[in-house]
């Protein structure tokens, strides 16, 4: 596949917890060509409005859109798919891959029928997941935990800033104790990146379970056959919608994840800001 005709990819994020998804991506499709934005201004969206996380989401699709045309986005966010999708089809006549907790999965692998879903506050409330777990889960006890703490923990291992054990055993407490707990629906993207750490809170739990291999398998049967739009491709890059307080950690773990480079994105503008960090 030459460079011209590698479909462009977007990821987008709140934070750094969509990578989690791109690494499934990247690992099932390594040709193509990725882009990942994330919008820590707004972050964390966990406990935001919905209209704001619209209103943003799709401000930010279009701006890189206009940057690069895309082949497909993926909205790498479980906070942000309950409420964006149907704008975003509306707006992109591409497909839009969205991130739903894998319920389902987990209903499938459980044997004690009793699953806990770990998502953020703003997900375990939304009725999308409720229906979710009355079509594919009826029959199970689902224990919900909404956490922005997590979010926020998982945000500042990537960061490279130290994080404490204790914080994460403290909002997992309330499942430290129902030791039929088989199956944890990792219903954020963030909490990939905790996996271990959580896996020591909840001894009892022998099954983790993220959507990151299905929309990887996903992406590649949308992809099959299109007809690539950019002929004219930019680097491989992350965006940022506000300047790092800390940036060398970061920088590493996106060049070591293929990335070349990391760039400010001014959502307001019609220019790149040249501020991009090599
Ligand atoms: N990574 C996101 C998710 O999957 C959201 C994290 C946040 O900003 O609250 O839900």
């Amino acid at each position: 596949m030459n460079i011209q005709s590698k479909p462009t990819i977007l990821f987008f994020d709140s934070g750094v917890g969509g990578l989690s998804v791109y690494q499934e991506v990247k690992q099932l499709l390594p040709d193509y060509h990725y882009l990942y934005c994330f919008d820590n201004a707004y972050f964390p969206y966990s406990e935001k409005p919905e209209e704001g996380i619209v209103e943003r989401t799709l401000k930010i699709c279009q701006r890189i859109e206009k940057l690069c045309p895309l082949d497909l986005i993926v909205i790498a966010c479980n906070t942000a798919s309950t409420v964006v999708l149907p704008v975003l089809r509306k707006h992109f006549s591409i497909p839009i891959v969205g991130t739903v907790p894998a319920i389902k999965p987990a209903a499938e692998q459980t044997k004690t029928k009793h699953i806990g879903l770990l998502a953020t506050k703003g997900t375990v409330k939304r009725q999308y997941l409720s229906d979710l777990i009355d079509k594919y889960a009826s029959f199970c006890q689902v224990e919900k935990i909404g956490s922005t703490k997590l979010v926020e923990l998982a945000e500042h291992k990537l960061h490279g800033y130290p994080i404490d054990l204790n914080e994460i055993k403290a909002e997992l407490s309330e499942w430290e104790n129902i030791p039929d707990l088989d199956a944890v629906v990792l219903g954020c993207t963030h909490f990939p990146l905790l996996k271990s750490e959580i896996q020591q809170c909840l001894p009892q739990v022998k099954y983790f379970i993220d959507s990151g291999a299905a929309i990887a398998k996903r992406v590649k049967s949308l992809l099959k056959d299109v007809k690539v739009r950019s002929k004219n491709q930019m680097n491989s890059q992350v965006f940022c919608t506000k300047p790092l307080v800390k940036e060398d950690s970061l920088l590493e773990l996106i060049h070591s994840l293929g990335f070349e480079k990391l760039s400010l994105l001014d959502i307001d503008s019609e220019i790149l800001c040249d501020s991009d960090k090599k």
